[in-house]
């Protein structure tokens, strides 16, 4: 359980994103494998997602990304202190993407670090940037979900290459002391390394010496998305004595529309109040929930002071949720 002390907040005061310039549809793909644009839709929602072109990595739409949320935060770099970069696809197995993006921005001071919870990851990377800055020893940091999973798709398996995207989306939080009630309010994170084998890659520097594909049972993953994620959803509001009835908005991991939809079913959150992207986006692991905050920030629908639950399920299993006051 996360329960800041109340003097010191995370408060989000910058989104950026970023997307690859090539755009693939559901038609593209048939022409590759064996499946129709009727059901990548129906079973996920799905219409398009971005690929990321040859001179595009994760650190390098992270990068762009995180210029975004600085400049939308009327900020300099050099205001960045802490860099948490979540992904499952770096550049390179080391060192951190995060530090790569610290150089192409400028910033010598503070520390860059990556995080690794697969689609959990971005909301693993605020809860553990949360708990820096309500410390106090650090002031300001960037929060990233950048990914390349396009880079780890077997591109001959309709079960899996489908489902995925490329992009990154970023957030500035910064610690505040004021009273206006605004920043993160609890967070909760979960991981079950039994299922392992349900969501994987079948490669790693200490086992094959490859990168390796990315390998699913996309049903039992769907089997255990639900439950866990409204969990952790419910985990929270009790944590901040708050309700589904309180959000104004829900932005989920999107993996899959039918999994969001059942998840906010199950709470009575109304679908008036989800963001999804998932049709545009494709599953961009944990770029996925940055790009629909920044997508609804965009658009006017997210508005500073409203109520605002991101949670998240993945490979490990990993899950997590966390509340925040815009
Ligand atoms: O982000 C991290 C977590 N990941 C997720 O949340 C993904 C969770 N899982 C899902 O989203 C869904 O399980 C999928 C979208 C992956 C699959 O949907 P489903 O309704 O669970 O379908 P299924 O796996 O049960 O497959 C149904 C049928 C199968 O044929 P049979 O065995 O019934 O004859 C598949 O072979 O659909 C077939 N199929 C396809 N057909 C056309 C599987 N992939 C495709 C495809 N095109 N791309």
């Amino acid at each position: 359980m996360t329960l800041q002390t109340p003097n010191i907040r995370s408060v989000v005061v910058g989104v950026g994103s970023c997307l690859p310039e090539r755009k693939v549809s559901n038609a593209d793909l048939a022409a590759m494998v064996d499946t129709s644009d009727e059901w990548i839709v129906q079973r996920t929602g799905i219409r398009t997602r971005h690929i990321a072109g040859p001179g595009e990595t994760t650190s390098t739409l992270a990068t762009r990304a995180a210029e975004r949320a600085i400049a939308a935060a009327g900020l300099q770099p050099s205001d960045i202190d802490l860099i948490v970069l979540a992904t499952s696809t770096p550049d390179y197995t080391f060192p951190a993407a995060a530090t790569q993006v610290q150089a192409a921005l400028g910033i010598t001071h503070g520390v860059a670090f990556d995080l690794q919870a697969v689609c959990s990851g971005f909301v693993f990377a605020v809860s553990t940037a949360d708990k820096f800055l309500t410390s106090g020893s650090h002031k300001r940091a960037l929060v990233i979900g950048a990914e390349t999973f396009s880079r780890i798709l077997d591109w001959e398996d309709r079960t899996t290459c489908v489902l995925f995207g490329d992009g990154a989306g970023a957030i500035v939080l910064e610690a505040r002391g004021d009273d206006s009630g605004r920043g993160v309010l609890a967070s909760r994170l979960r991981s079950d390394g039994r299922h392992r084998a349900k969501l994987y890659v079948d490669g790693g520097p200490s086992t094959t010496q490859t990168v390796g594909h990315l390998r699913m049972s996309g049903r039992e993953v769907f089997k255990h998305a639900v439950g866990m994620v409204t969990d952790v959803m419910t985990d929270v509001f009790n944590d901040t004595g708050t309700s589904a009835a309180d959000l104004d908005w829900f932005v989920p991991h999107q993996a899959n529309e039918r999994i969001i939809d059942a998840s906010a079913d199950k709470l009575g959150i109304p679908l008036s109040k989800i963001i999804k992207t998932v049709s545009m986006h494709g599953n961009t692991s944990a770029a996925s929930i940055p790009l629909a905050l920044a997508t609804g920030v965009a658009d006017g629908r997210i508005k500073p002071g409203q109520l605002v639950m991101i949670e998240a399920m993945g490979g490990g299993f990993t899950w997590g949720s966390a509340l925040i006051r815009w």
